[in-house]
């Protein structure tokens, strides 16, 4: 029997949060050992793995939750996106500038650690997807693929495709006061 168009898009979701746990995880070690090439290989994994499952959570799948959720509570999972993608661009500059030093260590350590936070966060509203109909999964997934073939990464997703301003609580992370 065919899988459920609800049951391949949450097996599509749980398995790109393992991924992105694994990443980050793997970003943190990275970051210890001061090793810029698997820094690199580690953000360049989070970035591009993780633009179209956002622009997909942001466009599809937030919006079919919409009524299980009260308004700040959608809002506040658009801003811990915000928050990601304020870290992958801090982690870029740290990794652009010289030596990684003791307080780069530090300072992405604890913005990783908050950008796991959501991805476990994420994980937990697949919870509510397995309420939404086969119809409305069938659509996400349609969604998704338009996604996938524009395949930006989370950085170019928020700079060209995604009409949302960071807000100010995220761009801490980018100009310091952590
Ligand atoms: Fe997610
Ligand atoms: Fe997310």
């Amino acid at each position: 029997m065919a899988v459920a168009h609800r049951d391949q898009l949450i097996e599509l979701y749980h398995g790109e949060h393992r991924d992105l746990r694994d990443n980050l995880l793997g970003l943190i070690d990275a970051f210890k050992a001061r090793d810029k090439r698997k820094i690199k290989k580690f953000l360049k994994a989070v970035d591009e793995e993780g633009g179209p499952h956002m622009r997909c959570e942001e466009e599809a799948i937030f919006p079919a939750l919409d009524k299980y959720y009260m308004d700040n509570q959608l809002e506040h999972l658009l801003t811990e996106h915000d928050l990601m993608i304020a870290t992958l661009r801090k982690l870029y500059q740290i990794l652009e500038r010289g030596p990684i030093s003791d307080d780069d260590v530090r300072v992405a350590e604890l913005h990783i650690r908050c950008v796991l936070t959501h991805v476990t966060d994420c994980d937990g509203a697949l919870l509510l997807v397995e309420l939404l109909s086969d119809r409305k999964a069938k659509s996400i997934l349609t969604a998704r693929r338009r996604a996938d073939r524009e395949s930006l990464s989370i950085c170019q997703y928020a700079s060209e495709a995604r009409g949302r301003m960071l807000r100010a609580s995220s761009l801490r992370v980018l100009f310091g006061g952590c």
